[in-house]
């Protein structure tokens, strides 16, 4: 029988990429988005990948949905905490606001899906949780002191979590995207974006499905052994 993976914020970009992956891998996959309802819906239309609302960053949201979702599809074997949000600017600028939902989606969000799924695959004895970190977790960026610090916590709670699933043959790993041609990038004004891109040694934008490859991987079978890692997948910008 298909395993089931959820992916979050997996109706348009680098998430719509891994849902498209995984189906092609012979997951059965369900795609949480947080917004864009008429995205959504065409992405099931074309796809036949169903597609179900809810805010990562509500913690009762999403032990509902998960659980809901497990009684229709099955029990969730693989999840892949990919919703992010960006709220940029210099820090003597940025509300809290702009601090705390940051926090709230891209970190909370993998905390409330592992709360969520963890606990049955460590019951079933398999499982894999792939977190969408970044570059700028690694590196810093100017202007994203919250988007830095989120990513730079998915990048420990990855850790943390794979010491905990080890022994129960769940892996938790990340990958690092740099700049990948997505919605979000787009909105970099386009004199700042320039200059980042001529900094990648590859001398391009990632497309998300070469972020997706990194998550067929991880997903797989034969990478039990792989946990606790990092993938960058950044065109060389930061060799970590
Ligand atoms: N290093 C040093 N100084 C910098 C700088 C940098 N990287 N970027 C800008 N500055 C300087 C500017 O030169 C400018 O200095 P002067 O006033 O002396 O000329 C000053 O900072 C202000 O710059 P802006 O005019 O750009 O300031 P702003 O307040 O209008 O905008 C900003 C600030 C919102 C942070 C804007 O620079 C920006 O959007 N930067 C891009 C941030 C970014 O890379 N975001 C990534 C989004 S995609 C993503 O996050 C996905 C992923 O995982 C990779």
């Amino acid at each position: 029988m298909a395993r089931i993976a959820i992916v979050t914020g997996g109706t348009r970009g680098i998430g719509e990429a891994i849902s498209l992956t995984l189906q092609e891998q012979g997951f059965t996959v369900a795609a949480n988005y947080g917004g864009n309802i008429e995205a959504a819906k065409a992405f099931t239309a074309r796809t036949g990948i169903p597609s179900y609302r809810w805010d990562v960053g509500d913690h009762e949201a999403c032990i509902h949905n998960c659980n809901d979702i497990a009684a229709e599809l099955g029990p969730i074997d693989v999840v892949v905490n990919n919703a992010g949000i960006t709220r940029d600017g210099v820090l003597h600028k940025m509300s809290f606001d702009d601090w705390n939902e940051v926090m709230r989606i891209n970190l909370g969000g993998c905390f409330n899906m592992a709360k969520a799924t963890f606990p049955g695959m460590r019951e079933r004895g398999w499982g894999r949780i792939v977190n969408i970190g970044s570059i700028n977790g690694q590196a810093g960026q100017y202007g994203q002191v919250n988007y830095a610090a989120a990513k730079s916590g998915i990048h420990g709670f990855t850790k943390a979590l794979a010491q905990e699933g080890a022994k129960f043959g769940v892996t938790v790993n990340a990958i690092a995207p740099g700049y990948v041609d997505t919605d979000m990038v787009a909105a970099v004004p386009a004199p700042v974006l320039e200059k980042i891109v001529a900094k990648i040694p590859v001398g391009r934008l990632a497309q998300a499905n070469e972020i997706a490859r990194g998550v067929t991987f991880f997903t797989s079978e034969d990478a039990g052994f792989v946990t606790g890692s990092t993938m960058s997948i950044n065109g060389g910008q930061h060799m970590y």
